[in-house]
């Protein structure tokens, strides 16, 4: 790692860049490799690799308990787990969506031909904005979808009241929330259900994965068989299935994990106030934060780039600090609607999406996670501290050289 003294340090401008191997978003978290690795033997032993094993039930078990409801039922991922759960719980015609999301939860909707209307968010929050999600229902709405972005619970109540009083299911994806608060209860047991994604980029992960936890007995029952092709027994369906089952080695990966949970925390949490504390007089750029008054997993990194204050974009300050081997994102641009095949089949949602647009301008992501270090963090924020100070000449050479690979 390199500090960054004179312009010509920056690897945009000819530098050498300040880290060797690139720092990446999402690198996984991993638990003990040796309780990792007995488990695979066991496994191997057994020779019991799918199908309701005995790994992936006892962490249904686990996360049931963790969370605190009465169903967990694991799967092979969360995009299959909420196709799973928007079939199961007959959803159709419309269903509300924020746009600002992962594609996945959008198409997730569209892959079973329910229209996903998007709505915009709250920008304090940057969650789905309940009192929009109002002005869109029709007579074709049969749900809404909130997302928990970053972990931070959506307004569950003000959702849960406008779902009632609209006879429409509520249902959350959760991919981002897992081992998060609402009102001091575990997120998972909100709506009719909610979804966790454990792929290898979140805080939990089982190499591919996800889950669907209910407080709702029957929707559970539908859901184990929905994601097993609808066997009820042997040569016998009672509905419509695919193959959503999680595997062994996945579930013994999420026990592992499950087990360092506190650590991974602590260390997203450490990382967390040092990004805060070593950014926060950088006019322009805001480090978002946590309510610390609910359990929070801390793991996501975002600042919001307000660029009439920091002059360089913050599309400029990705490829800066890309240059430097941080590899930043840009995480959810440029918003559903604004992607295929939304953007053809809904060539004006961004009328109704202000907020959503001037947000997926404004968000970068930085690294974080047991993969980086005190020093690492303390180099990001130097560089990004260095290039805002040096804003006007870094800003004129980059927009001077838009042909090459500055601009
Ligand atoms: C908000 C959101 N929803 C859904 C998903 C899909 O999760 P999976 O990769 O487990 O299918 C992701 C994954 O990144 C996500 O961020």
């Amino acid at each position: 790692m390199n500090k960054k003294s004179v312009l010509s340090d920056l690897a945009i401008l000819g530098g050498y860049p300040a880290f060797e191997e690139s720092l990446h978003v999402g690198r996984p978290n991993i638990g003990n490799r040796k309780k990792f690795e007995e488990r695979v033997d066991d496994i191997l032993n057994r020779r019991w690799l799918t199908n309701a094993g005995f790994y992936v039930k006892e962490f249904e078990r686990r996360l049931a308990e963790l969370i605190g409801v009465k169903h967990c039922i694991a799967m092979c991922n969360a995009t299959t787990a909420l196709e799973i759960t928007i079939r199961a719980l007959d959803l159709k015609g419309e269903v509300i969506v924020p746009s600002f999301t992962f594609i996945a939860t959008a198409n997730a909707l569209q892959w079973q031909e329910i229209t996903p209307i998007f709505c915009d968010i709250d920008p304090k929050t940057h969650n789905i904005d309940p009192r929009k999600v109002e002005q869109m229902i029709t007579p074709r709405t049969t749900g809404i979808v909130g997302v928990h972005v970053w972990g931070r619970p959506c307004d569950i109540n003000a959702l849960a009241e406008i779902a009632r009083r609209h006879k429409l299911k509520l249902i959350f994806d959760a991919a981002h929330a897992f081992g998060c608060s609402y009102g001091g209860s575990m997120l998972g047991s909100f709506g009719n259900a909610e979804i966790f994604s454990f792929h290898a980029t979140k805080f939990l992960n089982t190499l591919e994965g996800g889950a669907v936890a209910t407080n709702d007995d029957s929707l559970a029952v539908k859901l184990r068989l929905m994601k097993n092709f609808g066997f009820t027994e042997f040569d016998k369906t009672d509905y419509i299935g695919v193959n959503g089952k999680m595997n062994e080695i996945s579930a013994a990966m999420g026990l592992t994990n499950l087990e360092s949970l506190n650590d991974f925390v602590d260390i997203n949490y450490r990382n967390y106030r040092q990004y805060r504390e070593e950014l926060s007089d950088i006019e322009g750029v805001n480090c978002m934060g946590y309510d610390e008054k609910e359990r929070c997993n801390y793991q996501y990194i975002i600042l919001e780039i307000d660029a009439s204050q920091t002059i360089l974009t913050r599309d400029q300050l990705i490829k800066l600090l890309h240059a430097e081997n941080i590899l930043a994102r840009r995480y959810f641009y440029p918003g559903c609607h604004r992607m295929e095949p939304y953007k053809s089949y809904f060539p004006h949602a961004g009328l109704m999406l202000s907020e959503t647009g001037k947000l997926t301008d404004r968000v970068l992501c930085l690294p974080t996670g047991t993969g980086v270090n005190e020093a690492q963090i303390n180099s990001v924020c130097q560089i990004l501290r260095f290039v805002i100070e040096n804003n006007d000449a870094i800003s004129s050479k980059m927009n001077t050289c838009k042909e090459s690979r500055l601009g």
